[in-house]
């Protein structure tokens, strides 16, 4: 008997659910003496205002209409409460680095854009079209885990400290787990599904972003990431993206993040001669 996808979905929950467990980071900044490395710490902490933009798409998602499904009601709770510990371990290694300005919550500007800009599209789209929103969801959710697990590995050969490094891997390990849902579950909506195929590359194409770059602008984000970019093989790590993506049902050929680091070429080479 062929499976649906929701019957996908609820296989899917129950792997993740297997792996669940919280990071483990405070215990490791006790008695600790916070060193001062400027770049690191702005770096660090503006991760963890990244992150934090997770409370928000609570709104997106509830609007969306995809947690009407189970499967994804349970997951969000636990990716919720993941991508919330990542906020405050990001910001304590953040803080150790000699942060005096976190970067924690949002500017009411910046919700108050989102807020205008997509929730009723959000809405009506979430009525008229639930499938094609499920597979923009789990999706665009595939390709944003790409971005932190990488993000945080390449984070974790940059620092010196071996209890940031285990932080870091912790974290990234929990990125990997939510982007093998999410990628999971587009496979199985997207399969044997032209319309749907045809809805996500046009949402995709129009409203990916980077992660972070709403928050930022694309000069400011170069600027605070810019010692990863510079010190790891993170670029060529990040144009994979689009070979990913590019493999799930018929998004072949979808191109996002090379025309977004084509984008940031002049900003990336101000910083310094950063190879794209
Ligand atoms: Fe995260
Ligand atoms: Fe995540």
């Amino acid at each position: 008997m062929q499976h649906s996808y929701e019957d996908v979905l609820n296989e899917n929950l129950g792997t993740f659910l297997r792996g669940w467990g919280p990071v483990s980071w405070n215990s490791q900044f006790e008695d600790i003496e916070g060193i001062d490395n400027a770049p690191l710490a702005q770096m660090f902490s503006s991760l963890a205002g990244i992150e934090d933009v997770s409370f928000y798409m609570q709104v997106k998602i509830r609007h969306s209409g995809v947690s009407r499904l189970n499967a994804i009601k349970e997951f969000n709770a636990i990716w919720l409460a993941e991508e919330s510990e990542h906020v405050r371990a990001l910001s304590a290694i953040g803080e150790y680095y000699g942060s005096g300005q976190l970067l924690r919550g949002h500017s009411e500007s910046y919700l108050a854009r989102q807020r205008v800009t997509s929730l009723p599209l959000l809405n009506l789209l979430g009525r008229t079209y639930p499938k094609g929103m499920l597979a923009a969801y789990l999706t665009m959710g595939s390709v944003q885990e790409y971005v932190a697990l990488s993000s945080y590995n390449a984070a974790s050969k940059l620092v010196d400290e071996s209890f940031v490094k285990d932080i870091l891997g912790q974290i990234a390990r929990q990125e990997g787990r939510h982007m093998r849902f999410y990628r999971a579950g587009a496979e199985a909506v997207l399969k044997d599904d032209p319309r749907c195929q045809r809805f996500v590359r046009l949402v995709m194409e129009k409203n990916w972003r980077a992660p972070g770059v709403d928050l930022l602008g694309c000069e400011r984000w170069v600027q605070t990431f810019s010692p990863l970019l510079m010190g790891t093989d993170l670029i060529e790590r990040y144009t994979r993206l689009d070979e990913l993506c590019g493999s799930l049902p018929g998004l072949s050929g979808i191109e996002l993040m090379k025309p977004f680091l084509m984008r940031c070429e002049t900003t990336l080479q101000k910083q310094s001669s950063i190879p794209i």
